[in-house]
């Protein structure tokens, strides 16, 4: 038998008491470690971001709870955290974006002159390629999120493509390596991603200075951060001050060790070699639920079932739902509101008559026909968890 917190079932449960777990530690590091200044904690973490799930306090990695995913746009408070470094403060006034490497003109742009290039907005679910990594069975080592390393917001700033034309990208140059403003801890290596220069110059990667209409928040980037739409969302680099066009793929950690999956099926537990493992590019097909929640007891009757579905680069075609352990399924109504990279909610109303425990499921299938599978394609980091999703109610009198 899997542990608990594998069970989707028991995973409402699971989320309270990590979040308890979490203020736990969150008490217990200050005490351990008095010579940080208590605004270490409360600013960067809690501030803000009250109501999200402590995985990690410093750096800072917080996990939406999916009760509160139930909107198209996930505001900026409830919007999940993910980084591998401390979160870089940055001072606007010195804040420079500099730009060379393989380009006829290296360049070097205020915000403000960044700012002059055209606005382009795009509404894009960012997900952690870690998001589902607790469920994987053997475990893998990394953050144990869950289900909410995910969210959806309007990303508005410059086109990289115009940036990238303004330095003049040389026929050699074939990567864009990104930089942000945050440290590495220690002997860590910096964090530092590439894109192939397609992806850069796509009309939708943007270099964005707002989220949601306010200016990028300090967790998310401030005051720039690269947003890759569909792809997963190591690549969105924040605090961005360094763009070098290289004329190979970047040879540094981040890149050729970390954020890799296998060009093969394994098997669970399976050790992979180095050179059989290749780069994470776009997101999967995937739903989750967010209504109703796991554990809810509810009246007999009408139970209405709705969640969210996206799949990369890719459209959700529809989504299937069941409540009777799959062994139906019936096409759930996609919402109105849709973009090429944000995700679709769903919604559909069971009738259940009986009493008793049921398990409602959420199917995608995407525009390329890709369906989310029963079981997970295990590999050695916990990447791209796309399981169907389940949550158990009670029907009660
Ligand atoms: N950018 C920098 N500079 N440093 C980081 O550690 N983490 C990446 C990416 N950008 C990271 C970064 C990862 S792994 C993810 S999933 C997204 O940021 C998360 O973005 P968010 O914190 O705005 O949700």
């Amino acid at each position: 038998m899997k542990r608990d917190r594998r069970d989707h079932s028991h995973s409402n449960e699971i989320r309270r008491r990590d979040f308890l777990i979490g203020a736990g530690q969150l008490t217990a590091g200050l005490a351990l470690m008095p010579w940080l200044p208590e605004s270490a904690f409360t600013q960067t973490v809690i501030k803000g971001k009250e109501r999200l799930i402590v995985r990690s306090i410093r750096p800072e990695d917080l996990e939406t709870p999916v009760s509160l995913l139930n909107t198209w746009i996930t505001p900026n408070d409830l919007f999940y955290v993910r980084h591998h470094l401390y979160a870089a403060r940055v001072d606007v006034n010195e804040w420079k974006l500099t730009v060379g490497g393989e380009v006829e003109n290296s360049i070097t742009l205020t915000l403000d002159e960044l700012k002059r290039a055209p606005k382009h907005t795009v509404t894009v679910t960012l997900e952690c390629a870690g998001n589902g990594r607790a469920f994987f069975d053997p475990p893998v080592a990394g953050i144990q999120w869950e289900k909410g390393a995910v969210g959806t917001a309007r990303f508005a700033g410059a086109r990289l493509a115009d940036i990238l034309k303004r330095a003049g990208v040389k026929p050699t140059g074939q990567y864009v390596a990104m930089n942000g403003a945050d440290k590495p801890l220690g002997k860590m290596p910096d964090f530092i991603r590439n894109i192939p220069i397609k992806k850069a110059l796509d009309a939708d990667t943007i270099l964005a200075y707002e989220m949601n209409g306010e200016a990028i928040p300090i967790l998310h980037g401030f005051p720039l951060r690269a947003v890759v739409p569909g792809w997963e969302g190591a690549y969105s680099v924040k605090w961005l001050t360094d763009i070098q066009v290289i004329e190979k793929e970047y040879d540094g950690f981040f890149v050729k060790t970390a954020y890799r999956f296998p060009n093969r099926r394994v098997a669970p537990g399976e050790a992979v070699a180095p050179q059989d493992m290749i780069p994470l590019t776009g997101l999967v097909v995937k739903s989750f639920i967010s209504s109703p929640l796991d554990g809810a007891t509810v009246a007999p009757g009408k139970v209405r079932m709705s969640g969210f579905a996206w799949a990369g680069e890719s459209n959700i075609a529809k989504v299937d739902v069941s409540m009777d352990n799959g062994s139906s399924w019936f096409p759930a109504k996609l919402g109105k509101e849709r973009e090429r990279y944000a995700w679709q909610s769903f919604e559909y109303e069971f009738d259940i008559a009986g009493p008793g425990s049921y398990l409602l499921m959420s199917r995608a299938t995407d525009d390329k026909g890709n369906v989310q599978p029963i079981a997970p394609q295990w590999n050695p980091s916990g990447y791209l968890w796309n399981v169907i999703d389940k949550v158990r109610i009670n029907v009660k009198a």
